[in-house]
């Protein structure tokens, strides 16, 4: 069994050229290797744009809109992250979801150029959350505070240059949010923003359900509404990640349901830190029609 003091808080490591999640990052021949099915249902994110949110949604909505089944079970188990790795403390996400009966809603956060081939062989349809860079900036350096399976992220003025950089796990959002987007015109990919899950949620999860095929009558839409709410989801044991080790993750430095607002960047970034995310950003998304909303 592995120590986790081999990869708690320690430096990320690199595959295929991206900053990986030192646990993650050993062993990676089992994501290259990894076997999808036609069926599988993928959320894919950059960390920290409403993974945990959509594939909530995602559950309830096969689950045909009854909550009460979803609190069956931890999300971790329900929609187990492909990538995760913790030895000696957690299942391995491909061990659990070789064992998971089908149809699996998997999350990752792999970039498009090294997701495993075989999603898009299958032709796998997969959901892409976006969320605007300077709120997923803010939400990944508090989640980094809290999360051990990252390096301590320093100083907010230090991470913010990291961010920008792409030094940090998954690498540079700019690349991640653009390659999904591109990939979406030969793929089956609905792209959705957290701006616009929080500007109106029920007409989101119409779209969700919708994308997978699945007619929901009026009673479970409201039902899936309430149940996938920010408070909803902060106060549910099974989706707030308050049962994970609390070694992993200390929720009284930061908790992992943070505040779940549009805008909260305005909080942290200096007028001259805005500035200069702005000048870098417009050079980053040059060329692409790819858009976010900062505010809603
Ligand atoms: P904040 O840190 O800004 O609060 P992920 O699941 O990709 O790690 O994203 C986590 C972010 O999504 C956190 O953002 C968290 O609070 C927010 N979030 C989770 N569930 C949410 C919900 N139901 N409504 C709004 N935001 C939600």
């Amino acid at each position: 069994m592995a120590n986790p003091d081999s990869y708690l808080r320690q430096p990320w490591r690199t595959v295929h050229g991206i900053p990986m999640v030192n646990a993650f990052a050993l062993n990676w021949e089992r994501i290259d290797n990894f076997q999808s099915r036609p069926e599988d249902i993928v959320v894919v994110t950059f960390p920290k744009s409403g993974t945990t949110w959509v594939s909530e949604i995602v559950d309830v909505v096969l689950k045909g809109g009854d909550p009460k089944k979803c609190k069956e079970d931890n999300i971790i188990n329900r929609v187990p992250m492909m990538e995760f790795a913790a030895p000696g403390k957690m299942p391995a996400g491909t061990d659990q979801l070789e064992v998971m009966a089908s149809p699996r809603i998997i999350k990752t956060h792999i970039p498009a150029h090294i997701l495993p081939k075989t999603f898009w062989e299958n032709r796998c349809k997969m959901i892409y959350v976006g969320r605007n860079a300077k709120d997923v900036a803010v939400s990944y350096y508090h989640f980094d505070l809290m999360n051990k399976l990252e390096p301590h992220p320093g100083t907010w003025a230090q991470y913010l240059e990291e961010f920008m950089a792409g030094r940090v796990a998954y690498g540079s959002w700019y690349n991640h949010v653009k390659g999904y987007w591109e990939r979406r015109k030969d793929h089956p990919i609905l792209y959705l923003f957290y701006e616009d899950l929080k500007e109106d949620l029920r007409r989101e999860i119409v779209k969700v359900a919708q994308f997978l095929g699945h007619e929901l009558s009026e009673a479970a839409l409201d039902a899936i509404t309430q149940h996938t709410s920010f408070e909803a989801m902060r106060d549910n044991p099974t989706t707030n990640y308050s049962k994970l080790p609390s070694d992993i993750m200390d929720h009284s430095v930061s908790p992992f349901m943070r505040k779940g607002t549009t805008g909260d960047w305005k909080n942290h970034f200096t007028v001259a830190q805005n500035e200069r995310f702005d000048q870098d950003y417009a050079q980053k998304m040059s060329g692409t029609d790819l858009r976010f909303r900062t505010q809603i």
